[in-house]
């Protein structure tokens, strides 16, 4: 399968997993408090759900679902550990935006949360999110096998802090100047692949492997979804940074245009739009490749790194 109508037939599917994700959060961030919360303060909840529901391309839930689906798991299982992905993802992306960060007043199409509420509840919506991601992976629910959910839940700590996304939006921000007198660092080549590999890449390849964990995949297999979701996530920044350059904020719903003035790091700015675009295939056709032990089974998530490379928002 390919071109127009490959392309139509794995945007459904997409859209069908970002619909049930869409439910799923809208449930587990209800009014009425669960077992052992005290109370959900109303503004709180409010800006968790408009920080987590309507929009979003849901791409990190879906690279659960598919990779899980490749061992059988049941979608129950996968939509709970996408939907803790999508809290870290968002919350991530609220604290982004912040005046202290990329001081961005436009995500999804609608005003940042710190300008649709204010910054400390925009802080504290992203702490929640990033703790209620915890509670989702820990529940029963989530997995039968307590040694899966265990798993899960080190191997997220793993990817969203220190030595993963919060780790690389220090060396983000850093390499902007900010902590340098106002120079920017000018990382080489090697510097910004691990840059982006913590701050974007650590999160999407936690999303592949964790299909890998609930199936209680072997070393096999789940080295192989690594191997993709490390490709995955280098292509999905590099195509994120062509996007600033060369997209608009109508289409993206976030601004457009600010990476270059802000001095940040990117391997556009390093090797210039034409051959990011080269690394960018290089890497679809690594991430292909990675997926040889699931034969013809891995057609989706193949699709997938097509379209993390193609998209245009
Ligand atoms: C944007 O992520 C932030 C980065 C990690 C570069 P997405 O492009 O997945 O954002 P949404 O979830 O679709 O809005
Ligand atoms: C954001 O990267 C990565 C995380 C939120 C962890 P960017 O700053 O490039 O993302 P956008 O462009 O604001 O979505
Ligand atoms: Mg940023
Ligand atoms: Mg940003
Ligand atoms: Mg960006």
């Amino acid at each position: 399968m390919s071109g127009m109508k490959g392309g139509a037939l794995f945007l459904t599917r997409l859209n069908a997993v970002a619909a049930e994700i869409e439910a799923l959060l809208g449930r587990l961030l209800a009014v009425a408090p669960t077992e052992d919360e005290v109370a959900r303060p109303g503004r709180l909840l409010e800006a968790m759900r408009y920080a987590s529901l309507g929009g979003g391309k849901r791409l990190r839930p879906f690279l659960v679902v598919e990779a899980a689906a490749l061992f059988g798991v049941a979608r129950e299982h996968a939509l709970l550990a996408g939907a803790a992905i999508e809290c870290v993802h968002c919350y991530s992306l609220v604290h982004d935006d912040l005046p202290a960060m990329d001081d961005d007043a436009l995500r999804r199409g609608q005003p940042t949360v710190h300008k649709a509420f204010d910054e400390a509840t925009a802080i504290l919506a992203g702490d929640s999110l990033l703790t209620f991601a915890f509670d989702i992976l820990s529940r029963p629910d989530t997995h039968p096998n307590a040694a899966v959910r265990v798993g899960l839940v080190l191997a997220l700590a793993r990817a969203a802090g220190l030595g993963g996304m919060a780790g690389g939006q220090m060396l983000d921000l850093a390499a902007e100047g900010r902590f340098a007198g106002g120079r920017p660092e000018r990382l080489g080549e090697g510097e910004i692949i691990t840059l982006q590999a913590m701050k974007t890449g650590a999160l999407l390849r936690f999303a592949c492997v964790a299909g890998a964990m609930l199936g209680e995949a072997g070393a096999e297999k789940r080295g192989a979804l690594d191997r993709y979701g490390a490709a995955l996530g280098q292509a999905f920044q590099i195509a994120d940074d062509l996007l600033d350059v060369e997209g608009d904020a109508a289409t993206l719903g976030k601004a457009a245009g600010k990476d270059a003035a802000a001095g940040k790091a990117t391997l556009v700015g390093v090797l210039g739009p034409a051959e990011a675009r080269i690394r960018l295939a290089q890497l679809v056709a690594e991430a292909e490749t990675a997926l040889a032990p699931f034969g013809k089974d891995a057609l989706w998530l193949k699709a997938a790194a097509r379209f993390v490379a193609e998209r245009r928002a």
